[in-house]
């Protein structure tokens, strides 16, 4: 309750769209004596191939970051780095378009709306970016920093002396890294209202017939709740399909019985994202197998949480998480052998073939995490965010253990592994399909938040499925 009255006072204010430029404008300082105008243009409306639907709108996330802008169209913004001056450019009123859409925003509401100090219509985008470039001419406040391919035709720079488009779009990415009180209570605010999804999921698992229909209450749920969009594609994987990473048929018969269900799933805020995995039995009821690797994901999750606080390094983390299923894996059988040398093996890599986790933001996979999809590490390859982590990021910690055929089956057919791993006993463990457990963590000074609150502990999950 407390935390939704927190929630609700932070969003009742602006979207602190002028501390980002200030932000982006002070990294782009630390790179170059050069300075300007930042120009950044919104997304575009247009409409679908073929037909005269419009596409669906997706705003650019540096737009959003430095105006607030998360659902209008055809916008620009001019943010001079001398004065600290912003000014948003939006749609002028077209009387063909009002009769099919409406009034537009208009410059009145979006000064009131939005952190920005001028709006004009963007008729007015070429005249005042000739104005701003004309008044600096051959200085070394004459560059625009724009973002390479984002740059509209109409659009002219012929005053500016010199145009950068390689530093803005990286100086957003970074900046996007650490988050203010406004967009975690963003995050927050797509956690609650996923957190309320998940759980009516759970309610209906024991009698859904299929994964779309658990699917159709999830996403019902969130729109309820005002949140119309999703930050991915729902998962709804049961049984072994939940051994696919991102499976997203959602379509297949439910099983009952002694199945699990992965759920996947995370709706957006104002274009925040919530990213949150639950996996729980569809009958109410754990197997002795399948709660086995549930505690062990469980136990992965709980002491890398415990690690994480201010400048953490990420690989520790998620290096912690393959020495416990190791660990885990171990005294269920299923491996055999030295620890130490299994993971020197990288035979982990089987059964947790991704990364612990990733920043989240605008972007449910978020900027700023440098990976290294090449890593010749196996270990390492698939895992989004290689540096130590600020105060103020927020990064999901999702662990899972997973019984995928197609991925474990060259695993037993290479003896650098294969003398690792009790085939006789990890055949009691395909039926498992795959569990993963995922919340989203603020990380602070001294330790971490968990902006998820959605039941995770086997037996409250089993007690919430049955009504009991
Ligand atoms: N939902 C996608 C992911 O967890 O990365
Ligand atoms: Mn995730
Ligand atoms: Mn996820």
């Amino acid at each position: 309750m407390t935390m939704t009255m927190d929630v609700d006072k932070i969003l009742a204010g602006k979207y602190p769209a002028k501390a980002h430029a200030a932000r982006v404008a002070a990294y782009i300082r630390t790179k170059t004596d050069a300075t300007g105008i930042l120009y950044l243009e919104g997304a575009a409306s247009g409409l679908l191939e073929d037909c005269d639907e419009p596409v669906p709108f997706r705003q650019r996330r540096a737009f959003m970051y430095l105006t607030g802008l998360d659902d209008v169209a055809d916008s620009y913004l001019v943010y001079n780095m001398a004065t600290k001056q912003s000014t948003l450019f939006i749609p002028p009123v077209d009387p063909e378009e009002v009769i099919w859409s409406g009034l537009p925003l208009s410059p009145d509401d979006a000064r009131a709306r939005y952190d920005v100090d001028e709006v004009l219509p963007s008729t007015e985008l070429n005249a005042t970016l000739a104005r701003l470039g004309a008044a600096q001419k051959d200085t070394n406040k004459n560059t625009v920093f724009a973002i390479g391919g984002r740059v509209a035709p109409h659009v002219s720079f012929l005053e500016f002396d010199d145009k950068n488009f390689d530093l803005l779009g990286e100086a957003v990415d970074e900046c996007r890294v650490v988050k203010d009180e406004y967009e975690v209570a963003l995050i927050r605010m797509a956690n609650m209202v996923s957190e309320a999804a998940h759980q009516k999921v759970m309610r209906a698992v024991r009698t859904a017939a299929k994964e779309y229909e658990l699917e159709g209450l999830f996403l019902g749920e969130c729109y309820k709740k005002g949140a119309k969009f999703q930050a991915y594609p729902s998962i709804v994987a049961s049984g072994r399909s939940a051994a696919t990473l991102h499976y997203v048929h959602n379509n297949k018969e439910m099983p009952g019985g002694k199945d699990l269900l992965l759920l996947d799933a995370g709706c957006e805020w104002k274009l925040y994202a919530s990213d949150i995995t639950r996996t729980f039995p569809v009958s109410g009821k754990f197997t002795k197998e399948s709660r086995a690797i549930y505690d062990i994901v469980l136990k992965m999750q709980l002491h890398c949480i415990a690690m994480l606080k201010e400048g953490v390094a990420w690989d520790d983390v998620h290096l912690l998480a393959h020495k416990i299923a190791i660990d885990g894996l171990l005294s269920l059988g299923v491996l055999k052998g030295d620890k130490n040398e299994i993971l020197k093996a990288r035979t982990s890599a089987a059964f947790l073939p991704h990364g612990l986790g990733h920043y989240l933001g605008m972007d449910t996979h978020d900027t700023g995490g440098h990976p290294n999809y090449s890593d010749p590490d196996p270990l390492f390859r698939y895992l989004r965010v290689r540096r130590n982590l600020p105060a103020g990021s927020v990064i999901t910690v999702e662990p899972g253990i997973y019984f995928c055929d197609f991925i474990i089956r060259p695993y037993l057919k290479d003896p650098k592994h294969a003398q690792y791993i009790d085939e006789k006993v990890l055949n009691k463990y395909w039926d498992v399909g795959g569990v993963r457990i995922e919340d989203n963590l603020l990380i602070t000074k001294d330790g971490s938040e968990n902006l998820t609150d959605c039941p995770k502990d086997p037996e409250e999950l089993e007690k919430i499925i049955t009504g009991a």
